[in-house]
């Protein structure tokens, strides 16, 4: 579908939005999924489409429905969403990593419904790790890829005895390589499916941070602003 032609510090580049939670398949009837509602993703895709841009949404699962204006792909597993990352990249000037990727998924994938046992016992299910998109994406640019010059992560960090929030969120925006980090404080009745939110945005380049809070849409404008800033298009 075409996009929205509004004017904006984003008006005539393009931007691609990830969303929502990623579900790895167990069986054909079951999965390993996460409580992600896609609401802030969407909200991103709403704000960067208010902002002019051109957006290429891609959503795994969600409670929501994906933003209209957008250019739409839905996908399920982390591989799947690893493959349309790397195809909306070619030519975009900003990719946001919204989605909430699974960390691990099933080491093997039975054809068949499992099915209970005569004898009583349970599955054992073995997991393996999934690629690192974010990281992956910011390694294929080094290589000379075509990956847009600004990306733009999400942390979803609840902090321990051993780091704060915001500690374990400048160690994972070095480790991924990306320009800046969206970092929001998440337990099981925070952030995930709620209206509103608390994040700080860090960037790579040493710049002060920038907090916003308030409901997901207001905090995504914030962050929409944060990248045309990236971008060399300061918000008037
Ligand atoms: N991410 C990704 N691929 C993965 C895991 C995460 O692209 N396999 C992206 C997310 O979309 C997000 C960022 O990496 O933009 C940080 O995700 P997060 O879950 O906070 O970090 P992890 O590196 O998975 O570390 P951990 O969950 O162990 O804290
Ligand atoms: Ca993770």
């Amino acid at each position: 579908s075409p996009s929205k032609t509004a004017a904006g510090p984003l008006t005539g580049r393009t931007v691609v939005v990830t969303a929502g939670g990623t579900r790895e398949a167990l069986d054909p009837v079951r999965y390993l999924g996460n409580r992600s509602s896609g609401k802030m993703g969407v909200a991103l895709a709403e704000a960067a489409l208010a902002a002019g841009a051109s957006v290429r949404f891609i959503g795994a699962a969600m409670d929501v429905p994906a933003p209209s204006g957008a250019e739409v792909t839905r996908v399920e597993s982390t591989g799947e969403l690893r493959e349309a990352v790397f195809a909306h990249c070619a030519g975009a000037d900003g990719l946001i990593m919204a989605a909430a990727v699974a960390d691990f998924r099933p080491a093997e994938y039975t054809d068949a419904k499992i099915k209970k046992t005569e004898d009583g016992a349970s599955p054992v299910i073995t997991l393996e790790r999934t690629p690192d998109i974010l990281a992956e994406t910011v390694c294929r640019r080094t290589e000379g890829a075509d990956v847009p010059p600004v990306i733009v992560g999400f942390a979803a960090e609840t902090g321990d005895d051993s780091g704060s929030v915001l500690e374990y969120g400048a160690a994972k925006l070095q480790r991924k390589g990306c320009e800046a980090l969206v970092v929001n404080q998440v337990g099981r009745d925070q952030v995930f499916g709620q209206d509103t939110t608390e994040v700080t945005v860090l960037f790579a380049d040493g710049r002060e941070p920038v907090q916003a809070a308030g409901s997901k849409a207001e905090a995504a404008s914030v962050v929409v602003e944060q990248l045309a800033g990236l971008m060399g298009r300061e918000v008037q």
